[in-house]
C-alpha cells in the first residue's frame, strides 16, 4: 500500500481543521506496521483514508494499482468498538460482511478463525453475553472471515483492560504471523507498538506529518514479558524523548 502526499482538511463552522499534512508512507507487503502519535494528530484520519471511507484533499492512496477511494474488498478495517449489531448473534454478526457482498459466508474458514481465538462454541451467543475482549475477537474474526490482506485496525485494544489487551496483543502478533498479513495499526501507547511493530511510524501533532519512521527488530515471537527488560524500556525511552521534544 502506497500513500502519496495525504492531506486532509476538514472544513468546520469555526473554519478548516488541517488534520493531515503531506504524509507519504510505502507499507510493505507482509509488515507489521503501528501508526503512533498524540491525540488528535490524524492518526484515524489517515487510517480512514485508506479504508476508502472518507476521502483526502490532497495526494492519493494506492493498493498496487488501484486507487483507494471507496472500500476495497482486500482491505479490512477493525475499530476501537467491537460494532457488532446487538440484535445479531455471533454467527450472524460474523456472516454480515457475506450479506453486503451477496455472497455465502465461508462456513468452514469462519469455523476455524472462531476456533482459533477461542470463541468456537459461542456462534449463537449475542454481544451482551460476551466480554469487552470475546468481543473485539468476534470483530477480528468478521474481518479476517473474508480473507483480506491488509487488515487496519484503529486502536482496537484502546477500550480493554490492561491484562485483556496484553492477551490480545499476544493473539494479534500470533495471527500475524500465521497468516502473513499486512497489518497497520494505530496507537497512542509506545509500549504496544513496540511490542508489536516491525516499523513504527511516529506522527507529529496536528497538522499530522510524519516526524520518524522507526525500526523494531526484537526477535518474535515476543512475550509479554520483554516489555519489563532492559532494552524494550531504553526503547520506550527513546521514542518517549522524539515526542517530548517536539513538543518543546
Ligand atoms: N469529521 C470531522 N470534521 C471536522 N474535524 C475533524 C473530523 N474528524 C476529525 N477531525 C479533526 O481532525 C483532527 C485529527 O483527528 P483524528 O484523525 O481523529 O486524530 P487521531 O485519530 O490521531 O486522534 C482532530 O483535530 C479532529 O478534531
Ligand atoms: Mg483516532
Amino acid at each position: 500500500m502506497t500513500v502519496s502526499s495525504a492531506s486532509k482538511h476538514y472544513a468546520t463552522r469555526s473554519g478548516t481543521v488541517h488534520a493531515l499534512d503531506r504524509v507519504s508512507l510505502q507499507v510493505r507487503e507482509g509488515e507489521f506496521l503501528c501508526i503512533l502519535g498524540p491525540s488528535g494528530c490524524g492518526k484515524s484520519t489517515l487510517l480512514w483514508s485508506m479504508a476508502g471511507l472518507h476521502s483526502l484533499s490532497n495526494g492519493e492512496i494506492r493498493l498496487g494499482s488501484d486507487k483507494i477511494e471507496k472500500p476495497h474488498p482486500e482491505i479490512a478495517m477493525i475499530f476501537q468498538e467491537a460494532n457488532l449489531l446487538p440484535w445479531r448473534n455471533l454467527e450472524n454478526n460474523i456472516a454480515l460482511p457475506f450479506e453486503l457482498k451477496r455472497t455465502r459466508p465461508d462456513k468452514a474458514r469462519i469455523a476455524k478463525l472462531l476456533q482459533r481465538v477461542g470463541l468456537a462454541g459461542f456462534e449463537h451467543k449475542f454481544p451482551r453475553e460476551l466480554s469487552g475482549g470475546m468481543q473485539q475477537r468476534a470483530s477480528i474474526v468478521r474481518s479476517l472471515a473474508v480473507n483480506p490482506s491488509v487488515l487496519l485496525m484503529d486502536e482496537p485494544f484502546g477500550a480493554l483492560d490492561a491484562f485483556t489487551r496484553d492477551e490480545m496483543n499476544l493473539l494479534i502478533q500470533e495471527i500475524w504471523m500465521e497468516t502473513g498479513k499486512t497489518i497497520i495499526f494505530i496507537t497512542h501507547s509506545i509500549a504496544e507498538a513496540l511490542f508489536l511493530a516491525d516499523r513504527i511510524v511516529v506522527m507529529s501533532a496536528r497538522p499530522g506529518r510524519i516526524q520518524e519512521i522507526v525500526d523494531v527488530d526484537f526477535p518474535r515471537p515476543r512475550p509479554v514479558s520483554i516489555q519489563s527488560t532492559p532494552e524494550f524500556i531504553a526503547r520506550v525511552n527513546d521514542i518517549k524523548a522524539m515526542i517530548d521534544h517536539r513538543k518543546a
